[in-house]
């Protein structure tokens, strides 16, 4: 069976685990790889991005394979052919699809008409592509995940939804202090709160910002107003201010802290100048990740996570490809 990453379950905990081992050791070698040869890798951003859709295509071109990126105003989406059709057709021509648009359905709909993987690059729900590196980075700067605690400031959005889940499903105690109003949707608190019972973690969503940051090992924030709610973003800022990660909200988390931002950043709005530029900030160290943990990712849904720079076999590739493919075509 096709296997999507369209939220952070997407993936059990174990193989979140996997991923980000592999990623490690796709970092320790950066040499350029044949895994993906004969694999065309469609990207599709309906939004604004910088790290996600460079680290994609350098990703897919650092494995063997053939970046092929697409604006929907380039596609006949644009001219009202369903996704579904769309999804069919995409099936014929590529081995997985990177999707960055709004709402989450699309996604679910072009996974469920298709037959190749499909990758969440962002929508308004979520960003499960983000959290692979922002975990990863943690791991690299702590040693662990399990039992640390990772304080989330600002708003309940994309981020916050997916680093929720991330978190809880790998035992650590997510605290996410958010403004009245602007909390993480509650589907979402009660899918991290049952992740949290099962791997030792727990999940606080309070509007107390120095509460949540209170002996946090790791310290989050993310832009107040998002892509798409740029109207919002003046009275967003009155609002917000008291959940900006300044040096109250750094005096309440462990001396050890690291911070993260998963980018574009806005000084001196959600973060101060001096933090996001600081030595507790590891944010270029989270930005460079992404690269790797799609690397892990891609390599995860299309040849099973195995190594194959031997050649034993090739990835995914169209049906009727003239070379040995995978049982899951
Ligand atoms: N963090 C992130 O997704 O950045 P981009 O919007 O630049 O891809
Ligand atoms: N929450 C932000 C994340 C950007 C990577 C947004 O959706 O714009």
């Amino acid at each position: 069976m096709t296997q999507h990453y369209l939220t952070v379950d997407s993936l059990s905990a174990g193989e979140l685990l996997a991923v980000l081992d592999l990623a490690d050791e796709l970092k320790a070698d950066r040499r350029w790889r044949e895994d993906l040869h004969g694999c065309s890798i469609g990207m599709i951003f309906e939004k604004p991005s910088t790290r996600t859709r460079i680290s994609f295509e350098v990703a897919i071109r650092e494995l063997g394979g053939h970046p092929v990126v697409l604006n929907t105003g380039d596609l006949q989406l644009g001219r009202g052919e369903t996704i579904e059709d769309t999804a069919r057709v995409l099936s014929r021509y590529l081995s997985a699809v990177v999707v960055r648009t709004f709402a989450q359905s699309p996604l679910e709909l072009l996974a469920g008409a298709g037959s190749i993987p499909v990758i969440n690059a962002l929508t308004d729900f979520s960003h499960p592509c983000q959290v692979l590196a922002d975990l990863q980075t943690i791991r690299e700067y702590k040693g662990h995940l399990s039992g640390l605690k990772l304080a989330y400031l600002g708003d309940g959005n994309n981020v916050a939804h997916s680093l929720l889940r991330a978190g809880a499903l790998t035992g650590m105690h997510v605290a996410v202090a958010s403004p009245p109003g602007y909390e993480p949707i509650p589907q979402v608190v009660g899918v991290a709160e049952r992740h949290a019972r099962e791997h030792g973690g727990t999940v606080t969503v309070t509007a107390d910002p120095l509460e949540a940051a209170a002996d946090a090992d790791v310290v989050y924030t993310d832009v107040w107003a998002s892509m798409g709610q740029e109207v919002e973003h003046d009275a967003r800022l009155l609002l917000f201010r008291p959940y900006q990660v300044g040096s109250q909200v750094m005096q309440a988390a462990r001396p050890d802290a690291i911070v993260l931002h998963c980018l574009p950043a806005h000084r001196d709005e959600e973060i101060a100048a001096s933090v996001l530029d600081g030595d507790q900030s590891v944010v270029w160290t989270q930005a460079e990740n992404r690269l790797h943990t799609q690397k892990a990712l891609l390599l995860h849904l299309l040849t099973g996570g195995e190594d194959q720079r031997d050649g034993a076999q090739t990835a995914h590739l169209p049906a009727d490809a003239p070379v040995r493919t995978p049982s899951r075509w």
